[in-house]
This record gives structure tokens, C-alpha cells and sequence, in this order.
């Protein structure tokens, strides 16, 4: 489980408080949970406690503009690998069956692309009700996962089935809905990332400003649709996402040589910002101050995406990207052909633009027939789609 992600929506129940413990049986397993408490489980349990015990924030408001600002409700409801309903209360049930999204809970439900669990909580008649029996057939039939809910003495006095499983019945069927396959299970995705430094001597190197974040968020995406997901990295400052095989890289030649070593995979990403050049030669010492500034002779790096594209061992589907200043989308055209890649995804990385080291992205998605303008987006929400994207289109969904 860990390095997996959960949204858990804790409903107005009093089996709230097993939600605590739940929390912490999760984070005990390297689980990161992040919650949304309903205006009604805040009456039972505080924001405070699910915060401490969570380690993260706790989204309560559907309409804040706190918690919008630093999660928009779309993206909190896809950011995690499942969503968790614990408690479910007949109420959370009856809202999702129906496709109601008038509170954050219930919005984050009909949003979101992810598998849904749900762990009931209530009252025997409220739960053996034909109106219960009626939410809980559609929503198996939508594939809703169940646990739960026990038999015994509740709350409430009475005797019967509507106690919410154990938190550790319920981690158990986390566990199993997180190993359940996903749209790129038993596929190899392999992504390239950063930048590569080209050395010119012992202490310095030619290098450019990628960050990195665009390859970790596409790889990180891929992963959690199931991809066994090799990312082949320049050097940079942020950390592998989980799940994920990390290759360290630092010149153009040494990453062409990972990501050969990774073949064959059914699909290639290249969204490193591959230095073009590298000096001619690499001096031994440390190139001395002299008289007169030293000329710096550069030879050609070999291109890392027209040779996978052009392989004997050609990924089923391979994706460039393409960092522009000017004409974005006709020289981006021009790169598909050019390198004999499938798709490319097009960037205007201009000064201004804020794109290279930010946390947005505005891409166009250029295929063979079509070009498609996303709007600007997070990079992770970018990553999710184009993993679905390739998902869709290496199950011959789409083209
Ligand atoms: N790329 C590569 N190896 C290189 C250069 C680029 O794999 N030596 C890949 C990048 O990872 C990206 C695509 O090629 O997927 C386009 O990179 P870009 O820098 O936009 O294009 P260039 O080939 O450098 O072309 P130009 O400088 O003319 O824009």
C-alpha cells in the first residue's frame, strides 16, 4: 500500500470517531490521506483532529475560496488513487446513487475518476429500507466497492447490520481495491525528465532551466493507472514520485542509454529538455582563467525521441514534447514529422509564460489528425490526461 494515495470522506455517523483510527492504520502503512469532512461529521468529530492525524489539510467547504485557491474541488476528487466513504452514511449513499453534488462530499463523489469505497454506517431500518436496498443496487452496479456494513449492537440501541467494518477490515479492503488492475495494468510506460548536464570540465557544465515537474507528474500518472513506469532523470530538485523506477541521468548519451536499457516498453513519453549540444571536449582540470576567453566548440547530442521513434524496438506509441517561443502549434507539426514520433505535446515555454519551473501548464495535443488546445492546467492534471489518453489509445479506444 504504500506510496498509494486515499480521499477519505468522512460522513456525519457516529462511527465518525472509527474514521480517526482508520486514518491512522493508513498512515502507519506509508497510505497519505487526505479528508473531506461533511458539515454533519464535523458535528461528531473535529477538523483538527482528521488534520493532525492526517498530516494535511481538511476540505469542508464546497464554496470556500481558501481551500479552492490551494485545490479546486475537481482536482481534490483525482489527486488520490481511491476514494474512501467512511462513514457512508445513508445519506452520502442516497446523494451518489442519485448523482447529487450539492456539498463538497458529494460533488468530489461525481467528479472524480477514480474507484469509490464505500463503508456504511447506520441505523438497521435505515439500512435495510427499500430506498437503502434501491442506492446500494445502483451503486454496485455504477462499481462501487463495498465493506461492510456488520452486525451487531449500534449506537442507537438497536440490533442488527449497519456497523460500520473495523478500520481494520476497511484498510484490508483499501488494500484490495488499490491492487484491483487499472486501464495501463500489465503495460511499461517509460518517461524522460529535467534537463541533462553537459560537462565542460570538473566543475561546470552546460545546462538549461527545466525543472523537471512535467515528466514527474506525467510518470507519477501513469504509474498510478498501472503502468510499470521507468523515468529516466536529468538532475533536478524534486523528489521520484512513488511507484515509480528512477534512473539518474546527467548528460544527453548517458539518458539515451538508460532509456535503451528499458526497452522494449508500449510507450515512451520525452518530456526532457535534452541539451542539443555538448561541448566537443571535456577537459580533465578545472579550464584555467586565461588571457583571453576560451572558445567553446559543441558537437551534436544524439536525439533521444527520433531514435526511440525510429528503433527497431519502437514503443507502440512514442510522445514528444515540443518547448516553443514562437508559432507553437505549425513548428510543433513540423517536430512530429521531423523526429517520426505519434504525438507531441506542444508548449509555448516563452519568457512570461511562467511554464518552465511553474506549477501550470498550457499544451496542445498534436496526433496525426488533430491538434487539441487544452486549457491551462496543473502539471499533474496534465499528466492525468495523457495517461488516460494513452490508456485510450493503446487499448484501441481511440486513436
Ligand atoms: N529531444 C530528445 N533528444 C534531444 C533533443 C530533444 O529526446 N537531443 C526531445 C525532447 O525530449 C522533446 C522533443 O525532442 O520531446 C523536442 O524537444 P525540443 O527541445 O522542443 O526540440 P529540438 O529537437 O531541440 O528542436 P528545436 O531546437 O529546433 O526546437
Amino acid at each position: 500500500m504504500r506510496g498509494h494515495s486515499v480521499l477519505l470522506i468522512i460522513g456525519g455517523g457516529i462511527a465518525a470517531y472509527k474514521s480517526l483510527e482508520l486514518i491512522r492504520r493508513l498512515k502507519e502503512r506509508g497510505v497519505s490521506v487526505r479528508a473531506v469532512l461533511t458539515r454533519a461529521g464535523g458535528e461528531f468529530i473535529t477538523p483538527l483532529s482528521v488534520a493532525a492525524l492526517s498530516g494535511e489539510q481538511v476540505f469542508q467547504d464546497l464554496f470556500s475560496l481558501t481551500d479552492e485557491a490551494q485545490m479546486g474541488h475537481i482536482e481534490l476528487s483525482r489527486s488520490a488513487d481511491l476514494v474512501v466513504v467512511a462513514p457512508a452514511t445513508a445519506d452520502l449513499m442516497a446523494k451518489l446513487a442519485n448523482g447529487h453534488a450539492n456539498d463538497l462530499a458529494s460533488t468530489a463523489l461525481l467528479a472524480t475518476d477514480k474507484r469509490v469505497l464505500m463503508a456504511p454506517a447506520m441505523n438497521v431500518r435505515m439500512w435495510n429500507h427499500p430506498a437503502t436496498r434501491r442506492n446500494l443496487a445502483t451503486l454496485k452496479g455504477d462499481g462501487v466497492i463495498f465493506v461492510g456494513p456488520g452486525d451487531g449492537e449500534m449506537a442507537c440501541g438497536e440490533f442488527g447490520p449497519g456497523r460500520m467494518a473495523e478500520p481494520l477490515e476497511i484498510v484490508a479492503a483499501i488494500d484490495a481495491a488499490l491492487a484491483l488492475p487499472g486501464p495501463l495494468s500489465g503495460l511499461k510506460a517509460l518517461v524522460t525528465a529535467g534537463p541533462t548536464q553537459e560537462p565542460l570540465d570538473p566543475v561546470r557544465f552546460l545546462a538549461n532551466r527545466s525543472s523537471g515537474k512535467q515528466g514527474y507528474a506525467i510518470a507519477d500518472a501513469l504509474a498510478r493507472a498501472g503502468a510499470e513506469t521507468v523515468l529516466v532523470s536529468g538532475p533536478v530538485a524534486i523528489a521520484p514520485p512513488p511507484r515509480v523506477k528512477l534512473l539518474r541521468v546527467e548528460t544527453a548519451r548517458e539518458m539515451l542509454a538508460a532509456c535503451e536499457s528499458v526497452l522494449p516498453v508500449d510507450v515512451a513519453v520525452c518530456a526532457a529538455a535534452v541539451a542539443d549540444w555538448r561541448p566537443e571536449s571535456l577537459a580533465d582540470n578545472k579550464i584555467k582563467k586565461g588571457e583571453n576567453a576560451p572558445a567553446l566548440t559543441l558537437i551534436a547530442n544524439p536525439d533521444i525521441l527520433a531514435t526511440l521513434s525510429h528503433g527497431a524496438r519502437r514503443p507502440a506509441l512514442v510522445v514528444g514534447f515540443a518547448a516553443e517561443t514562437e508559432n507553437v502549434i505549425a513548428f510543433a507539426q513540423e517536430k512530429r514529422l521531423r523526429k517520426g514520433c505519434d504525438w507531441i505535446v506542444a508548449n509555448d515555454v516563452g519568457p512570461g509564460t511562467g511554464i518552465m519551473g511553474g506549477e501550470t501548464n498550457t499544451v496542445h495535443l498534436i496526433t496525426a489528425n488533430a491538434t487539441e488546445s487544452w486549457p491551462q492546467l496543473d502539471k499533474s492534471e496534465v499528466g492525468v490526461r495523457l495517461a488516460a489518453r494513452i490508456a485510450d489509445a493503446l487499448r484501441g479506444n481511440a486513436a
